[in-house]
């Protein structure tokens, strides 16, 4: 276990702000207390590591970047674009995955805070916003991908307007069964993409089917299989995300499904592989690099209170007739 700087201020008789100043070199020491600092360092065996100055001047040029699903592409995307922006800033980036479990975000931010980060950019999760907010305070965050009511800044794109653009698509081209699979149900971004399926078909009259999924490929594969091998299959289907998109795309080729002949598909992120799917997936794309990017811009320039919101968009490829 490595000396800490307040076993140093312990043994020299002084305090962890005078024994910073020692090893910061900034600020007045008398010759005499700077004797038993340096003193108190070497029979300690003390090593003042960056993080250890860091911690104590507030400045470790470290951010942390706490994200639910790091296999999840636009996840990847958008921590990929936070640190590009964050390394041409001098900046290195400590990055967490919660794998959508509660205890491990809270867990993962309190880890952070420890190791000095200056700000934490926080995609999607799960955790209400006043929980992640109250464990991380004094520490400044940016929120992704959710809308927050705190005067915190935040990133977002109108999921529910996208999961409007998506539904208004499928029923545009004729669908009139059009199932939704969700995203996880505590997700902040699957509720408002449920919201905006469900009230865009009750506009058109048109009966939902809703299933659960998961945000991943399993989530869309297992709703899929269930929803065509239905009494009723449905002819087009929106997928909350591009991954559970994907899924539904395979379990349509195995059931010898046509797509888009029998049944449309809609996916919602625009990940690389969405270019790559049998056929090519429609989707409603999200800007995740960008939002990344713009992320780490509002942390750097202490902006608070900053909503900055990038429009969803329909890209068109070859699972919608
Ligand atoms: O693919 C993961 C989804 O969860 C994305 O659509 C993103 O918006 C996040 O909420």
């Amino acid at each position: 276990m490595s000396t800490t700087i307040k076993e140093v201020a312990k043994l020299a008789g002084v305090s962890v702000s005078t024994v910073s100043r020692v090893i910061n070199n900034s600020g007045y020491v008398g010759e005499k207390t700077r004797k038993k600092i340096v003193d108190a360092m070497s029979e300690l065996n003390f090593e003042p590591s960056s993080i250890a100055r860091g911690l104590v001047s507030g400045k470790t040029s470290t951010i942390g970047l706490l994200l639910p699903d790091v296999a999840n592409p636009f996840f990847a995307e958008v921590a990929r674009g936070t640190e590009e922006a964050a390394i041409e800033s001098g900046f290195t980036v400590i990055l967490c995955n919660s794998n959508w479990d509660l205890e491990r975000e809270k867990m993962y931010l309190n880890v952070l805070k420890g190791r000095g980060v200056e700000g934490v950019i926080i995609i999607g999760n799960r955790s209400p916003e006043r929980d992640l907010i109250r464990t991380l305070s004094p520490v400044p965050c940016v929120f992704v991908d959710r809308k927050v009511t705190s005067d915190e800044s935040y990133i977002y794109v109108d999921h529910e307007k996208g999961a409007r653009i998506a539904t208004e698509k499928l029923i545009s081209i004729g669908c009139k069964r059009i199932a939704h699979v969700t995203g996880p149900r505590k997700s902040t971004s699957a509720r408002a993409r449920l919201s905006g399926y469900l009230k865009t078909m009750k506009k058109h009259g048109l009966e939902t089917t809703v299933l659960q999924g998961n945000f991943r490929f399993s989530g869309g594969y297992e709703a899929a299989k269930k929803a065509f091998t239905s009494d009723c299959p449905p002819d087009g289907i929106f997928a909350g995300n591009d991954m559970m998109a994907i899924g539904v795309i395979q379990a349509a080729n195995e059931l010898g499904i046509r797509v888009p002949d029998d049944v449309s598909i809609v996916g919602y992120d625009d990940i690389d592989m969405a270019k790559c799917t049998s056929p090519s997936l429609t989707t409603v794309r999200q800007p995740a690099n960008e939002m990344g990017r713009a992320a780490f811009s509002l942390f750097k320039n202490r902006v608070s209170e900053m909503k900055i919101e990038f429009d969803a968009k329909l890209v068109e490829r070859k699972s919608t007739k």
